[in-house]
Order: C-alpha cells, then sequence, then structure tokens
C-alpha cells in the first residue's frame, strides 16, 4: 500500500515516513529539500531498514506535480506535511508563505482528483486557535483572527479542502498539532533548525550545549502559576503514529464526515520554566538563561482537549516531557557528534 509523503524528509514527516513504514506501508517522498537534507532518506532507512524514494522537486511547479502524479497513480493515500512554518519570516515575506503553502495544497489536490487519489491527511496547527476563550482548547473552538501570515495559510488551507471535499470524492483528515518536541529514541533523525532556533527546545539544547550564550525567557508576567507562557508540547513519535491511525482510518472507510479534524496534544500544559526545569532534571546541566520581555505574538497559554481524537482515533500521547526532552537531548548531542559536521556540513550560525 503505497503512501504519499510530502515533506517527508523535514522534521515531522521523516518521523512520520518512520512510523508508516514500521507498519508495512511503502512510501514515498517528495521535498524541494528547501528545509531538509536528502540524507535524512539515508537515515530513515538506517532505522526501518528500507530507504523510501525522494523525488526532488518544489510543489508549487504545476507541471513537476502533474507529471509525478501519472507517473504514481497507485498511490493510496497523501499525508501532506510540505509547507513554510516560520511564523517571524511569514511576517516578513507573506507572499512567499501564502504562494508556497497554498499552490503546493491545490497542485497536490488536483493531482489526486485527476488520479482518483481519495484520501489526505493535513498537517494543521493549534495557531489556528490563537488565545482561545476556554482552555483545555477542542475542536469546536472558534478559529481566531490569524496572527501571521504562516497561520492565516493553515487557515485558508482547512478552508481550502473543506470547499474540495464537498464537490469532489475526496476525504481529508487534518490534524492539529499542539508543540511538537523530541526526536527518535535512536537519535538518527531530529529537529534540526536552519540558523538560529525560533523554537524553544531546540535553542534550549543548542544553549546547553555552547552553541547559543543563553536562553531568553520570554515573559514571566503572563496569568500564569509562575508568570511563563504555558504550551501543550507533544512527542513528535506520539505524533508520527496519529499519521499512521489517520491513513488506515481513511483507507478502511472508517472515516464519519467527509473532512474531519482533530487535536493532536497530550492534554497537559506545561510553562517555559517547567520545561527549563525538565531540562536541568534530565540532563543534571544548568541552564544558562535570563528572563526577557514578551515575545510578539506570542499568545499566554493553551493546551488541547485530546478526548475526541483519543476517543475517535483510539490514539493517545502516551510519552511525558522528561522523556521529549531527554530525547531532544540525545539527538542534539549526537548530531554535534557526527563526523559530516566537522568537515563543515553545518547550517549553524553561531551567537
Ligand atoms: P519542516 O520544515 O521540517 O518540514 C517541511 C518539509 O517540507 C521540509 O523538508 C521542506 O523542505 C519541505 N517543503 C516545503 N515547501 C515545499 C514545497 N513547496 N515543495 C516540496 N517540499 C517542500 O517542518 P515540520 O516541523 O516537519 O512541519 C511539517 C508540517 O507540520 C508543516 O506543514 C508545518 O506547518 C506543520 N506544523 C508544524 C509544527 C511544528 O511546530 N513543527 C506545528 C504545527 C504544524
Ligand atoms: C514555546 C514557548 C515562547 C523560544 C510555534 C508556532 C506555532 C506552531 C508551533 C507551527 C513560548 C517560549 C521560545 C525562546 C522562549 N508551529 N520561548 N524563548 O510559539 O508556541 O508555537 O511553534 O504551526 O504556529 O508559533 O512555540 O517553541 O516558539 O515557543 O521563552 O527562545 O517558549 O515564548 O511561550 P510556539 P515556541
Amino acid at each position: 500500500m503505497k503512501i504519499l509523503v510530502t515533506g517527508g524528509t523535514g522534521y515531522i514527516g521523516s518521523h512520520t515516513v518512520v512510523e508508516l513504514q514500521t507498519a508495512g506501508f511503502e512510501v514515498i517522498i517528495v521535498d524541494n529539500l528547501s528545509n531538509s537534507k536528502a540524507e535524512i532518506s539515508d537515515a530513515i532507512g538506517k532505522i526501518t531498514g528500507t530507504k523510501p524514494v525522494l523525488e526532488v522537486f518544489d510543489l508549487t511547479d504545476k507541471g513537476k506535480t502533474a507529471d509525478f502524479f501519472r507517473r504514481h497513480n497507485d498511490i493510496k493515500g497523501i499525508i501532506h506535511f510540505a509547507a513554510k512554518k516560520a511564523v517571524g519570516e511569514s511576517v516578513e515575506k507573506p507572499l512567499l508563505y501564502y504562494r508556497n503553502n497554498l499552490e503546493s495544497l491545490i497542485n497536490v489536490l488536483e493531482g489526486m482528483i485527476e488520479n482518483n487519489i481519495p484520501n489526505f491527511v493535513f498537517s494543521s496547527s493549534c495557531t489556528v486557535y490563537g488565545q482561545p476563550d476556554e482552555l483545555p482548547v477542542s475542536e469546536s473552538a472558534p478559529i481566531k483572527k490569524a496572527e501571521s501570515p504562516y497561520g492565516n495559510t493553515k487557515q485558508i488551507s482547512e478552508d481550502i479542502i473543506a470547499d474540495t471535499v464537498k464537490v469532489t470524492d475526496l476525504k481529508a483528515i487534518a490534524l492539529r498539532y499542539f508543540n511538537p518536541i523530541g526526536a527518535h529514541e535512536s537519535a538518527i533523525i531530529g529537529e534540526l533548525p536552519p540558523g538560529i532556533p525560533d523554537n524553544l527546545l531546540p535553542y534550549i539544547t543548542q544553549t546547553a550545549l555552547g552553541i547559543r550564550e543563553k536562553l531568553r525567557v520570554f515573559g514571566d508576567d503572563y496569568n500564569t502559576p509562575d508568570g511563563t507562557a504555558i504550551r501543550d508540547y507533544i512527542h513528535v513519535v506520539d505524533l508520527a503514529e496519529a499519521h499512521v491511525v489517520a491513513i488506515q482510518r481513511m483507507i478502511e472507510g472508517k472515516i464519519k464526515i467527509d473532512f474531519e479534524v482533530f487535536n493532536l496534544g497530550t492534554g497537559n500544559g506545561y510553562s517555559v520554566m517547567e520545561v527549563i526545569e525538565s531540562f536541568e532534571k534530565v540532563t543534571g546541566l544548568k541552564l544558562n538563561y535570563e528572563i526577557v520581555g514578551r515575545r510578539k505574538g506570542d499568545v499566554e497559554q493553551v493546551w488541547a482537549d485530546p478526548s475526541f481524537s483519543n476517543k475517535e482515533l483510539g490514539w493517545k500521547a502516551g510519552k511525558g516531557l522528561d522523556e521529549m526532552v531527554a530525547s531532544a537531548w540525545k539527538w542534539e548531542k549526537a548530531f554535534r557528534e557526527d563526523p559530516a559536521l566537522k568537515d563543515g556540513e553545518t547550517d549553524i550560525e553561531l551567537i
């Protein structure tokens, strides 16, 4: 059973390919390598014993995408990760984000319709909820005006999918991820942000290794128990497993409406300080950090109500914060010790 994973050499995509192969699926990856490396398909092969096929092209290229689908019309389902995801960059370059994230989506959907491929899983985000009025946030919570062009591409993408399933045979599941962190237990794949990380965990692990001087904690004056902002961090392998469940649900015809939406979170909120404390506990290291002002656009607190996805998908995120943080640290250390880096093969921009 062949599954196309777009963006499959990226962070969440690569972990999902591992879980798909482990579950017995044949995987083909399409990625333009704008935020990942071709070597990731070798790394996946090292973990699973089967190197997935990787086709390198840009999904905003309508001709190449249509040609791909003509050559692979035996695909049974698609998991669409390919997108640009840097919130700050999207504010600076909105058209880049709208073109990349929306054109690629439209080209993939058209390819599916032309070749009668019915099953589509889409990477959405908790960013669509903004600062929710009620916590925990369930799938029925109102969609707030997007804080960034990136967030808006997720909202518009969900609308495009909803409109498309109404008039075609396409079935879709959108998975709204909360904050994915951590890495595969092998430490062969993990999260490798180019340049200076925006996200908390890679910033912490790079600081602990001395690549960054210190972590800046953005705000300790929020209305939370310790004053720092709260998020629902979820292990990337738990997240990856949910994609396997979602694609199986579609293939087995168990989807209940043509477009289903699920939250992927643990249901537990942790503050920035709690993440730092977890890191210090599992590593025995002292993290260099300072409290600074709030980061523009950050919400105060958000965590998922995962009860609908737990019940409907029969899936539950099982890994706790310490395990997530420990796996991120194991990966970061293994990656920095990789001899390839010593040849200058790194995108690391020092402090
Ligand atoms: P990532 O950047 O590691 O992976 C995305 C992959 O897509 C990259 O390998 C990139 O090269 C590829 N890509 C981008 N544009 C492409 C195009 N036009 N054609 C072909 N390939 C293209 O990101 P990730 O963290 O793995 O995120 C995967 C998906 O999940 C994205 O859609 C992202 O918006 C969404 N998401 C991520 C998070 C998060 O915190 N990481 C949270 C919520 C949602
Ligand atoms: C987590 C917490 C920061 C870095 C982003 C996107 C969102 C989604 C997930 C894709 C916040 C604090 C961070 C630092 C800090 N992505 N922090 N110092 O902002 O919840 O979500 O990734 O859809 O759309 O916005 O994640 O990891 O950046 O931040 O204090 O150096 O850590 O203020 O409270 P965020 P994050």
